[in-house]
């Protein structure tokens, strides 16, 4: 350790003050700073922090005891070791020098080579402890740092994913006759659900991103089926079934959150497992397709399709409550109706 060592003496007579300091001058590199009295040593620590304080019991005005206590309960200085320096040899003055903080006790008069001897042993501890300190000062300037990486980072994927969820909707839309605002309500729906239904914030803006995308492999339907008027004819139902699976080969990278590619596989799968493509039931349906299902559904029915008229609040609410547990999730079913008025909103705010 290159630095200098302070070393503060604190005793009321001046020949004590000279003596020690002049010890400690001459056979220790320390510099040595010196009071007369306890008022004088909390001035002196205002402007600079010893290593070491050789601290004299009995002065008038502030005793060593009263002094070390209020150097204890400063932040800045109660860690400075204290030595105390006395002529008291009773029993109880050493055991109360120790309750006072103090890390050793020296009785005068006292031996040269024993005051040193203690003196270097205080003072190699404290320049130890210093440099653990500022080590871990530095480790944890670091972690900070690798924090801050990591958050830019994680920040930096989450823009990179909108993007690219963005791009996907779109190609969706430009081949579907759903608009943008059906996604948006899709959206904004389930993430009210999910939130209804106590999933945690993370799972909310997960739903919220992804369930725009639950149609996007209709990208892969032909424009004639999907584009169709009327009403379906059985092998055309069995192909349209297909944008399902298409959309779950399209996100179902492991690179991607599994939650897109959950929505787009199961968004039509039913809670009583009549629904397509895997005939699920129940739980065995993820959680996030049974929400974004009744969300997607409803508004369906309240808007105008191709093949059919937008339905009233009323009548689209009625097929919904008529579904729960068949169609829908009967605790979603609930959610739905308690949060109806929301939905309601939000439909009326993305026209
Ligand atoms: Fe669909
Ligand atoms: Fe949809």
């Amino acid at each position: 350790m290159n630095k200098t060592n302070k070393v503060l003496i604190v005793d009321d007579v001046a020949e004590n003050r000279k003596l020690l300091a002049s010890i400690i001058a001459r056979e220790t590199d320390c510099t040595v700073m010196m009071a007369a009295n306890g008022s004088v040593v909390l001035e002196l620590i205002e402007n600079e922090i010893p290593d070491l304080i050789l601290l004299d019991i009995m002065m008038p005005d502030m005793d060593g005891y009263e002094v070390a206590q209020s150097l204890k309960e400063k932040e800045s200085t109660q860690e400075i070791p204290i030595v105390f320096i006395t002529s008291m040899t009773d029993m109880e003055s050493k055991i109360m020098a120790f309750k006072k903080g103090g890390v050793d006790y020296i009785t005068k008069p006292f031996n040269k080579n024993e005051l040193l001897a203690r003196v270097n042993a205080q003072l190699k501890l404290k320049n130890l402890q210093d440099e653990l300190k500022s080590k871990n000062k530095m480790l944890s300037d670091r972690e900070i740092h690798l924090t801050h990486l990591v958050e830019e980072k994680t920040r930096k994927i989450g823009k990179v994913t909108h993007a690219l969820v963005t791009a996907l909707e779109n190609a969706n839309l430009f081949n579907d006759n759903d608009t943008g605002n059906h996604i948006r309500r899709v959206s904004e729906y389930s993430a009210l659900l999910a939130e209804a239904y106590g999933a945690d914030r993370e799972f909310v803006k997960r739903i919220r991103l992804f369930a725009s995308l639950h149609d996007v492999g209709k990208v892969g339907i032909p424009d004639s089926i999907l584009k169709k008027p009327g009403k379906y004819d059985p092998e055309e139902f069995e192909q349209m079934k297909q944008h399902v699976v298409i959309g779950a080969r399209m996100l179902g990278s492991g690179e991607i959150d599994p939650m897109a590619k959950n929505i787009a596989l199961y968004h039509h799968e039913k809670w009583n497992g009549t629904g397509y493509v895997q005939g699920l039931s129940g739980d065995a349906i993820p959680l996030e397709a049974r929400i974004v299902t009744i969300a997607d559904v409803y508004d369906a029915l309240v808007t105008e399709r191709v093949y059919k008229e937008a339905f009233s609040r009323e009548k689209a609410e009625e097929i919904i409550g008529r579904e729960r547990g068949k169609h829908f999730d009967p605790d979603l079913t609930d959610l739905f109706f308690e949060k109806s008025d929301v939905i309601h909103e939000i439909k009326n705010s993305l026209k």
